[in-house]
């Protein structure tokens, strides 16, 4: 194969976006588009579907993208996997750990790619950051702060489409729509809590059913500690992640990385030194980061020289879960207002979606 024939599943701003990105690149050829919306799909001069399994079916590709509402990504990824596609599903995965599972119980053949379009991944930034992290610079995590509360969302976005803010349309908030990316990160750069504990508002300053306010505390197996806040209603909003480990802290704030580094490890400081105000020294360290990297892009090229060259994909879909589980560990958290364990308990969760269903207002 010397080109991969791309069919994309829902084309509406993102998959609209992602037609425009993929003109630009070489070795991939849309052949087909789908979505249940025709008038999404009626420029294209190629093949035309109004539902996934028939563009599945078509042999008119090897690969999916899809890029629908987050429900209907479960379903199309697995009729793909199961029919020989590889496929490239946005983010998040899904709307829940269950389906998520079921996802990555259809990727058997492990021939086809099955990638997440975690574009995040691509940007130099938190390559460093996580370089910083795996190699041991930055010594074992002590604590990780991420405040991004810069996702302001208005009240005519959440009206723009019915689906939106809805248990049943969208399935959550501001942790299923905006969060996936820095839930992904966060986990990819300092591994999965054992613990989460949050506090939530559902619709506390949008006439919406969802969370549109999360303040999350988290443990790790080291006891190590974790906060994750964030909001669509704060105006101007922060986006500042600081990760401080033995040998030092890094904060990423304004698109800058800085590394506040310990010439030696705090403990080792703290019990050896015989001063009592005394901190380890430091080096300051401005960290050169040039561009935030190819992003979508990046990914759409990583999942073609997978398919065409059996390169390692950079957001294997598999990991995908990850940031689910902590976006649902969340959630449930601040429902039951209690500390939730991981793994998560995916029937638990599943359940309480289900009576948010049940109990919503736009059915
Ligand atoms: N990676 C990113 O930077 C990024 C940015 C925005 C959105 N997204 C993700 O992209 C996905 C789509 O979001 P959006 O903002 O484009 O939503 P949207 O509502 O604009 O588009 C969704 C499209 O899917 C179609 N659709 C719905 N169900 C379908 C089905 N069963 N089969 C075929 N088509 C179907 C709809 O008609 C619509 O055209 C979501 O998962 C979202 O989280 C990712």
């Amino acid at each position: 194969m010397t080109k991969v024939r791309l069919g994309i599943i829902g084309m509406g701003g993102m998959g609209t976006e992602h037609f425009k990105f993929l003109q630009n690149i070489e070795h991939i050829e849309i052949t087909a588009l789908c979505d249940v919306d025709d008038t999404r799909i009626a420029f294209f001069q190629g093949k035309k579907f109004d539902d996934h399994h028939k563009l599945i079916m078509s042999g008119a590709v090897d690969a999916v993208l899809i890029a629908t509402l987050h429900y209907a990504h479960t379903q199309a990824a697995i009729d793909a996997l199961q029919n020989g596609l590889h496929v490239l599903v946005e983010k998040p995965i899904a709307v829940h750990v269950n389906d998520a599972k079921k996802m990555i119980a259809a990727h058997t053949d492990k021939k086809l790619k099955f990638a997440a379009m975690f574009n995040l991944r691509t940007n130099p930034v938190f390559q460093k950051m996580k370089h910083l992290v795996v190699s041991g610079e930055l010594g074992e995590i002590r604590r990780t702060n991420w405040i991004v509360t810069n996702w302001f969302r208005s009240y005519a976005y959440y009206a723009s489409s019915s689906w939106r803010a809805t248990w049943k349309g969208e399935g959550g908030g501001v942790l299923l729509n905006q969060c996936p990316h820095n839930l992904d990160l966060l986990q990819w750069i300092t591994g999965m809590p054992q613990k989460v504990t949050s506090f939530i508002g559902l619709g506390k300053y949008h006439d919406i059913e969802v969370e549109d306010e999360v303040n999350a505390f988290m443990e790790y197996e080291n006891d190590a500690t974790g906060v994750f806040i964030t909001t669509t209603a704060e105006a101007p909003g922060t986006n500042r992640f600081e990760i401080a480990g033995e040998r030092g802290k890094l904060v990423l704030e304004h698109g800058k990385l800085h590394f506040t580094r310990n010439e030696v490890e705090t403990a080792h400081f703290s019990k050896t030194t015989d001063l009592c105000f005394g901190a380890p020294p430091v080096w300051e360290i401005d960290i050169p980061v040039n561009s935030t990297g190819e992003q979508h892009t990046g990914i759409h090229k990583n999942f073609r020289d997978a398919i065409l060259h059996d390169v390692p994909l950079i957001a294997p879909a598999e990991e995908g879960i990850k940031s689910l589980e902590l976006g649902n560990a969340m959630l449930l958290s601040g429902l039951r207002k209690k500390t939730v364990e991981l793994p998560l308990d995916g029937d638990a969760y599943a359940h309480q979606l289900q009576k948010l269903i049940d109990s919503s207002l736009n059915t």
